[in-house]
């Protein structure tokens, strides 16, 4: 089980589970995440949710030989039911973030409530250096909550950078050390078994109300342009450059 799921003291626990290949995620992984949280945001019994991975790591996001294998078609892929559960839930969504958390590892945190780093975390956009572009929104996201120049650095760059800064440019609450911080992301996701679950709801609702639209054209706009790269010479350079453990040369392109 590469997803570990459980309802614990009123939390829907999303637990990614696969260290030996970095919690890198494939079609069936975000197929459980979102199928995980759709039935959270119904049951009544789940006040929020809490997203973790493993101590070493977050996730190294896409499982690129997977994507390579089997690209998203269409929008029913589990990567966009995932991307749509996020962004249709309701509850808090909480995550706890040890390790590395790459490409979607970071963008999904910009549709977390609330984000606790450890002090080891170590995040990155790195997609124009795998010859793709943004998802998830990051392209709209991103640039509002940091601005454009240190956008500029994450994105177009691909610059990582540490738990410190992620608090620094909005992305996290508070960074702890790492023995903490799934302490710390539960702490917080219990507090809503004592609120009022409608006021905290339509709370939610609302503070997501004006950029909703925006979000899913933008996420629309995004997908069809990552889907023509992933078949693109540059990524398939770059893809191909990971597996056999070498820098990619783009020096032809
Ligand atoms: N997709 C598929 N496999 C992945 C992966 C990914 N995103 N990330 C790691 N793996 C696999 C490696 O191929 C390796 O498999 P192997 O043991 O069969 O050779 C295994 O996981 C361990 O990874 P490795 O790179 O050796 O670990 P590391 O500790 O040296 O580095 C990372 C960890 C996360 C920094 C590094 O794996 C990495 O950069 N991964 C790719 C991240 C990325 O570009 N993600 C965006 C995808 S859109």
């Amino acid at each position: 089980m590469s997803i570990k799921t459980a309802i614990v003291n009123g939390v829907q626990t999303i637990e990614i589970a696969r260290p030996e290949k970095k919690n890198a995620l494939t079609r069936a992984m975000y197929q459980e995440m979102a199928d995980a949280l759709v039935a959270a945001n119904a049951e009544n019994s789940v006040r929020a949710v809490l997203i973790q991975g493993q101590p070493q790591i977050f996730t190294s996001g896409n499982d690129i030989e997977d994507f390579m294998g089997s690209p998203p078609r269409d929008e029913n892929a589990p990567v966009f039911q995932f991307m749509r559960a996020m962004i249709g839930c309701d509850k808090p969504i909480v995550a706890a973030v040890n390790g590395a958390a790459i490409g979607i590892g970071t963008t999904l945190l910009l549709h977390c409530d609330f984000v606790y780093v450890a002090d080891d975390a170590r995040l990155a956009m790195p997609f124009v250096s795998l010859g793709l572009v943004p998802e998830f929104g990051s392209s709209l996201l991103v640039p509002k909550l940091m601005g454009p120049r240190r956008a500029a650095e994450k994105i177009l760059l691909g610059d990582p950078f540490t738990g410190e800064q992620a608090v620094e440019c909005g992305i996290a609450n508070a960074v702890l050390p790492a023995g903490e911080v799934v302490a710390q992301a539960r702490r917080v996701a219990e507090r809503f078994n004592k609120l009022p679950p409608s006021a905290v709801r339509e709370s939610k609702q609302l503070m997501r109300r004006a950029t909703k639209e925006q979000l899913l054209e933008t996420i629309q706009a995004e997908a069809e342009i990552f889907g023509a790269r992933l078949r693109s010479p540059e990524a398939m350079e770059a893809f191909q450059a990971f597996f056999q453990k070498r820098q990619p040369d783009f020096s032809k392109f």
